[in-house]
Parts: structure tokens; sequence; C-alpha cells
């Protein structure tokens, strides 16, 4: 499979990145209906530009920030959401909008809870377009945007609140409904100041049996008004594709501003959890300096522009399938798939989502090297062991496929091989989380992360005899580093015992 693809010279990162996606698209399409943060200090967002940011240290979203003005700054849930059917969703954030200025100048612009099809907003310009449209999109009906704008700038095009506005917004700037910020208490109205720099809470909630969108706000210590300060009906059905992204966006004007969230909730089809409101991270006290500029945009970023092709299978993939063969016999399952992708917890029955990592580990390897883990698994070795062994030996490049012609970023393809033998570890507890995999992919976590976690130097496991496709049984052998692990030395004796290969002699069975 690598080797047809290198040959029609297309960027290998591309490939890779694309197929992994369909990978997890597998589980977002099985699991994921809902996103909860009370903190962003983990997280699985995407972020386009440098602008938009989480605090590492304490787990707050900036949107935009004091670098300088004209910003905009989106945040994305890294997969999208299934919206079929008459879907409803539901959704709560904590935000707060801070400026270094004082009174009698203009905070802001504002920001916006965003439904759209792609994760970002091309085109998109600051000031008073909020990061959502531009000029020449704004009210198009191919947009197929949703937003909740909570806008701090009165603006003489779109608005009709002659002040700060909270606007439901569908395709346009042009608010269907807005009105001035507040929230109702005691049948009382009271207004709430959106640049203030306090903690205020949004719950937006669309019924699509009703077919109508509330948006409610409060600020922190109020629990939920029960009458929503803003309410539209319309269908979003004819509005939304059957599957778009869920994020934020925000835009300022010439006072550099801050737009932070703390925490959200969103929720397809029911209600969204309830905000831990005291577990989320604490606002400067006042606006701190303005952080140093960060590292430019990495080259791995383009990587995650690829389009997934908020039904294709990995159907070849070789995840293993587990056979149980015959009735009263003691343990005779055994595992048949693709050489090479299988992991070693298959033989003993114990699949889950860390044996997809495993098989997609073997794959990132055989797409680097040009060599198929089970053809190695012929001459007696793991692909998986070779490449481990010389990145032990320094010498990591010499493994990369020669047909890439040096067509690569040194950086990226050891990223992509030092990945592979990650996700290759014999303890699926210590391959990575596929959270972690898409980040180091798209450059969201630096090598330097990629590299403290080799340094915990347990080897990957190798397989040894039997065809291509054909079943295996009992054809573990343990890993050189392992070799006093118990499971892998009830499964040794196999005829081609590799623990005595020496590196060089690995790598000649490799030359042919
Ligand atoms: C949400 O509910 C609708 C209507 O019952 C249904 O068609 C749709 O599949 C549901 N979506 C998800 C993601 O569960
Ligand atoms: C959606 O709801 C409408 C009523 O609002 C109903 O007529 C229609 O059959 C529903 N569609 C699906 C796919 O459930
Ligand atoms: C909102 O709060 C900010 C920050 O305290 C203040 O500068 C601004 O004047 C307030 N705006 C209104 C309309 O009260
Ligand atoms: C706008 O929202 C308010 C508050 O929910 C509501 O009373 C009003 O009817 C809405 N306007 C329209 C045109 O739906
Ligand atoms: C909320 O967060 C606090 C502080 O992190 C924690 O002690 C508490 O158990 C959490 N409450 C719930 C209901 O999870």
């Amino acid at each position: 499979m690598g080797r047809s693809l290198t040959k029609m010279g297309i960027i290998f990162s591309d490939i890779v990145i694309f197929l992994f996606l369909l990978l997890i698209q597998n589980f977002a399409d099985s699991q994921r209906n809902d996103i909860y943060y009370n903190g962003f200090k983990d997280h699985f967002l995407k972020f386009d530009g440098d602008i938009a940011q989480v605090d590492p240290d304490t787990g707050l979203m900036r949107l935009t920030d004091l670098r300088s003005n004209y910003q905009q700054g989106h945040a994305f849930y890294s997969l999208p959401f299934s919206f079929k059917g008459n879907f409803s969703f539901s959704t709560t954030f904590v935000f707060a909008v801070a400026s270094k200025i004082g009174p009698d100048e203009l905070s802001g612009q504002g920001m916006a809870f965003v439904i759209a099809p792609q994760r970002g907003l091309p085109g998109s310009l600051a000031n008073e377009f909020l990061g959502l449209f531009s000029g020449t999109n704004n009210g198009k009906s191919e947009n197929r945007v949703f937003a909740v704008e909570l806008d701090c700038v009165y603006s003489v095009l779109f608005d009709t609140v002659k002040g700060p506005h909270v606007g439901i917004d569908i395709n346009s700037l042009n608010s269907f409904n807005s009105t001035d910020p507040g929230y109702f208490t005691d049948g009382k109205y009271k207004h709430l100041n959106l640049s203030s720099g306090e903690p205020m809470q949004v719950w937006v909630d669309y019924d699509g049996i009703e077919k109508k969108i509330q948006v409610t706000l409060a600020p922190i210590d109020v629990s939920k008004p029960n009458v929503p300060l803003l309410s539209w009906s319309q269908d979003l059905s004819t509005i939304f594709l059957d599957s778009m992204y869920v994020g934020f966006s925000a835009s300022t004007q010439t006072v550099p501003t801050y737009h932070y969230i703390l925490g959200w909730s969103f929720q397809i089809n029911d209600t969204a959890k309830a905000l831990n409101l005291s577990s989320l991270p604490e606002l400067p006290q006042s606006p701190p300096p303005p952080p140093p500029p960060t590292k430019p945009p990495n080259s791995n970023s383009k990587m995650l522009i690829i389009a997934l092709a908020m039904n294709a299978r990995l159907g070849d993939f070789g995840l293993a399938k587990l056979y149980d063969h015959g009735a009263d016999s003691a343990p005779t399952s055994r595992v048949v798939g693709t050489m090479g992708y299988i992991a070693p917890e298959m033989h003993y029955g114990m699949p889950s989502t860390q044996t997809d990592v495993y098989a997609f580990g073997a794959f990132l390897l055989e797409f680097a090297c040009g060599r198929r883990p089970n053809l190695v698994a012929e001459r007696g070795l793991h692909l998986v062991d070779w490449v481990s062994s010389s990145m032990k030996e320094n010498i990591l490049l010499s493994t990369v496929d020669k047909k890439l012609g040096g067509e690569y970023a040194e950086e990226e393809i050891l990223l992509v091989l030092r990945l592979g033998l990650l996700c290759c570890r014999f303890d699926p507890t210590a391959r990575p989380t596929i959270q972690k995999i898409v980040q180091f992919l798209s450059g969201d976590a630096s090598e330097v992360d990629l590299r403290s976690l080799h340094t915990r130097d347990e080897a990957p496991v190798r397989y040894v005899g039997g065809g291509s496709t054909s079943p295996l049984s009992g054809t573990h052998v343990g890993s050189t580093s392992s070799g006093n692990d118990p499971t892998a030395s009830r499964h040794s004796g196999s005829p081609t015992s590799v623990n005595q290969a020496s590196p060089s002699v690995m790598r000649n069975a490799f030359t042919r």
C-alpha cells in the first residue's frame, strides 16, 4: 500500500493523517455526542492561527490577546458531530471579555459560539465581522453557519441594538433576533456589561421538535434563569449539514482585548451537562502583559486541512478479529488479521482502543520505511524491531523508504517514525491515546514531548513466522528489552529466535 502511494509522489504526511482520520472517524461515529471541559488543560480542540490558545498552566482558553489590534481567533472541537434527523442540541459555557483600557473606550469587539461546516471560518474578518463572516459572504445561505454572538460594539452595518448586544445569527451578522445583554430574575430584568472582565455563563438550547432556539445569560454566581433572554423559531435541520463542527470565534477592534473561555459543555439530543463552576480556571486579576511571540506556524498544520471522506472505513486495515475456536476446550482463541498489524494483547484476546493504536503505529512505520510488517515477519524479523534498533543506534533516518527520494522534511519523517514506535509498544497502556496522536501529528504537541515519552525505553514487540494473512497462534516472541516479561516467555520457542540477532544482522535481513 505504502509503495504505490509514494510512487504517486503524494506528500506522505497528508496520507498518514488522512488515513488516521478515517480510523478515528469510526470512534467519532460511534461514540461522540458531547463535549465537557471545566478548564482546558487537557483538550481536543483545534485552533487556527496562533492567536487562540490555551494557557497550559491554568487551562484558561483565550480566543484573542493583547499582542495586537484587529485580531480574530477560532477554537473548534477537533472532530465533527452528527446533526441528523430531528436533532436537538444544548451547550453552556463561561466566558469573560477583558480589555486593557479604562472606561470611555470600546472594548471587544466580541465573540460567538459557532456551529459551522468547517473547523475554522475561511475568509472571515476581524472587527465587526467577529471572525465569522466577510463582506463577501455575509448573508449567503451557502455559509450554513449558526452563531450566538456576544457583541460588545454596535455596528451600523449589521446591528439593530445600538450598543452591546446578544444575537442569534444564521448565515449572517444581521441577527434574526437580538437584545441588550442581561437576564431575568424574580420577574425583573437586570442588565449585564459584556466587557466588564467578569465571568458570565451562556446557555444555548435548540429543541429539534419545537424547532426553537433559546439563549440565556447570567453572571457566574447566578444559576440558569427560567426565562431565556432571547429566542427564535427556526428549523436548523434545513441549515445544517449532517456533519458540523462546533466551537468559538472572537475578534477585536482598535482596543487589544482578551476573549476568555473558562469551561464548555456541549451535548447532542440532550441537555448539556452542568459545568463544575468551582473547578474552572481563575481569571488573571488584571490583564497580564502581552505574552511573548509564539513559535512560527508549524509545517505540520497543513496536515489537518484534509477533509474526511459537528463513511469510509479502513476495512482492509488488518485490524485483528478474534475467533473463538472450539466449544469447551482450553483457551484456543486464535487471531486472524494481516500479520504485523496485530497487537500483542490480541493473542490473549484482550482487544481495546489501544489495539487499534498498535495497528496504526505499524501502518506509520510501513509508510515511512516502505516495508510491510508481515513481509519482514517472513524473514524472522518484525519491522518494529528493526526501526527500534536503528533508533537506539541513532541511525533512524536510514530506515526511511528510499523511494521517497528525500522529498520530505526530516523532522516530519522522524516524527512519524518515533510516533509509530510509540504506538507499537508492548504494553497497551504505554501507547499514546488517540487524542495525543492527533496532537503530535497536527503539531500541537512538541517533538520534545515525543522524545520524553521515549525515555521510558521499552522496546516494542515482534512476531515471528507465519504467512501474511494466515491465522497465527502462539507465535509471539518477547521483545529485546522485556525478555523477563512472563507473557513473552510463555510464548517463545519459535524456531527463529531473534533475540540473538545483532542490529547489523537485523539490518542485513532487510537489504534485498
Ligand atoms: C438525535 O435525535 C434524532 C431524532 O431522534 C435522531 O434522528 C438522531 O440520530 C440523533 N442523533 C444522535 C447523534 O444521536
Ligand atoms: C421530524 O419532526 C417532524 C415534526 O416536527 C416530523 O413530521 C418528521 O417525521 C420528523 N422527522 C424525522 C426524520 O424524525
Ligand atoms: C463595562 O465594564 C468595563 C470594565 O469595567 C468598563 O470599562 C466599561 O465602562 C463598562 N461599560 C458599561 C457600559 O458600563
Ligand atoms: C426575540 O426573543 C425574545 C425573548 O425570548 C422574544 O420575546 C421575542 O418574541 C423574540 N423575537 C422574535 C421575532 O422571535
Ligand atoms: C467540582 O470541582 C471541585 C474542585 O475541583 C471538586 O472538589 C468537586 O468534587 C467537583 N464536583 C463535582 C460534582 O464533580
